[in-house]
């Protein structure tokens, strides 16, 4: 059978890792795709930079709507990111009839529902398996393996530099700005970092998962988002001695009021399999109904590990190409018609357990405010530390564990012990979930 022409834009980290998959493992993929699949045509802004990865006979441009408007182009790969153009170049494949490969999450989370419409008049696929956690197929886990169950929650560190921050600061000693430019340097960051360290990518994928695991439309702008950047060493310190450490956590779960949808730092007990995940690496656990907790785990990011998943798509695009439109999966796991309008939880009626780390006066008394203004807003404590003051200091730190607590009821918790005397400094509050079979 005739090859499939494939139109790569952009030939950065996740281009030039996807090229490279591509050339090494064609023999092995044309023999599960059933044909051959080949870059006949490259375009990125840097053409130096595609003329050296293009082999022979592959076209390269500049410009990369000659790509979208060639004819003899089946699947255009978009892999430039960012909103504006790469919206205008999909819409604009889509539009001329070609399917769409993409590992751009910022856009499928801001205007999936426009690109997927698009795509389900046209009949054409818009596959986007590496636009959440990188290599692990999780995607297709959401949407086909685990088609079975209700889904009942998902939680996942799923952004790579943000977890390589946190391992790099814990393990090595490494400052926040010296981590965060390994990272940018091992092409695991976004173009705008800010993206990584405030959660807002991690926020992207979530937005992702939510819709595929509940057939929801996406609705990135309700995520709740708080990033890495104000951690310190000291509570990642804290947390450790107490049995727990802190990930930037995604989690989305189904409750009776409506779904809960916040990506935040999170204190994780130390014994679950997922604490433990370092580096770039990502997992990923979905819990349904039927089969019990599952769990996913691989590289997040980076150049072969993120191409594993676009040649993935790849080779789905290329079975599926001649099958009939209305036999195939739908983008969103549901059918387009029949997306529920459950609402997503304001943070506020959200209820975990929480971290607080209050600096006191090291005096009588001091303790006890605090346990009462919890106490009168119904928060149980569960563990608390209280260090000794350094040598010559009059102020302690006291580390509190709170049971579950509905999180409007801590904001004026928080709010009520700023205001006793005896505190000194600010109060530092992180989540923590337990994430058990539960
Ligand atoms: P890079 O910046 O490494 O690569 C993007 C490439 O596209 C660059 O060569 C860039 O050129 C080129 N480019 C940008 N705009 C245009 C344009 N208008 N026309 C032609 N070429 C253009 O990005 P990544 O490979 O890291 O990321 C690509 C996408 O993949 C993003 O959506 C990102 O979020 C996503 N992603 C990235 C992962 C990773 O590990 N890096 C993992 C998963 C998803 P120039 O350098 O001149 O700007
Ligand atoms: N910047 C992203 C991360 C790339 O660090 O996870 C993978 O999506």
């Amino acid at each position: 059978m005739k090859p499939i022409n494939v139109g790569l834009i952009g030939v950065g980290t996740v281009g030039g890792g996807t090229y490279a998959v591509l050339e090494r493992n064609q023999e092995e993929i044309t023999r599960r795709a059933g044909r051959g699949i080949v870059v006949s045509m490259i375009a990125d802004r840097d053409l130096e930079k595609a003329r050296q990865l293009a082999g022979e006979g592959v076209t390269v441009t500049a410009d990369a709507n000659e790509v979208v408007s060639n004819p003899d182009i089946d699947i255009v790969v978009e892999l430039i990111g960012g909103y504006t153009v790469a919206k205008e170049l999909i819409l604009k494949a889509i539009d001329n009839g070609k399917h769409v490969i993409t590992a751009n999450k910022a856009l499928l989370a801001s205007h999936g529902t426009e690109i997927f419409a698009a795509a389900q008049k046209k009949g054409v696929m818009v596959a986007f398996e590496a636009a959440v956690a990188g290599g692990i197929p999780i995607i297709k886990a959401l949407r086909e393996g685990l088609t079975a169950n209700r889904i009942e929650w998902i939680a996942g560190i799923i952004n790579g530099t943000s977890n390589f921050i946190l391992s790099e600061m814990r393990d090595k000693g490494l400052t926040f700005d010296t981590a965060l430019k390994q990272a940018q340097k091992l092409g695991y960051a976004e173009a705008d970092p800010t993206f990584d360290i405030e959660g807002i990518d991690a926020a992207h994928k979530l937005t992702i998962m939510a819709s595929i695991a509940f057939g929801i439309p996406m609705q990135f702008e309700k995520v709740y988002t708080e990033g890495i950047a104000k951690l310190t060493r000291e509570d990642i310190r804290y947390a450790e001695e107490l049995g727990y450490r802190i990930k930037l956590l995604g989690l989305t779960r189904r409750t009776p009021k409506g779904i809960e949808l916040r990506v935040h730092p999170t204190l994780i007990p130390t014994r679950r399999l997922i604490a433990n995940v370092e580096g770039v690496m990502n997992a990923v656990v979905v819990k349904g109904d039927a089969v019990g907790a599952t769990l996913y785990y691989g590289a997040g990011a980076g150049a072969e590990p993120t191409g594993s998943a676009v040649v993935a798509d790849l080779v789905d695009v290329t079975r599926m190409h001649t099958a009939d439109p209305k036999h195939r999966v739908p983008h969103l796991a549901f059918q387009p018609d029949l997306l529920s309008d459950t609402p997503i939880l304001p943070m506020e009626e959200v209820e975990t357990s929480y971290y607080l780390r209050l600096r006191v006066l090291d005096k009588p008394g001091a303790l006890a405010d605090i346990a009462r203004v919890l106490a009168d807003l119904g928060i149980s404590i569960e563990a608390m530390v209280q260090k000794e003051p350094s040598e010559g200091e009059e102020q302690v730190d006291i580390i509190m564990l709170t049971h579950r607590a509905v999180e409007k009821n801590i904001n004026t918790a928080i709010a009520r012990i700023k205001k006793l005397p005896t505190m000194t400094g600010k109060v530092t509050r992180i989540r923590m979930e337990q994430l058990g079979g539960k």
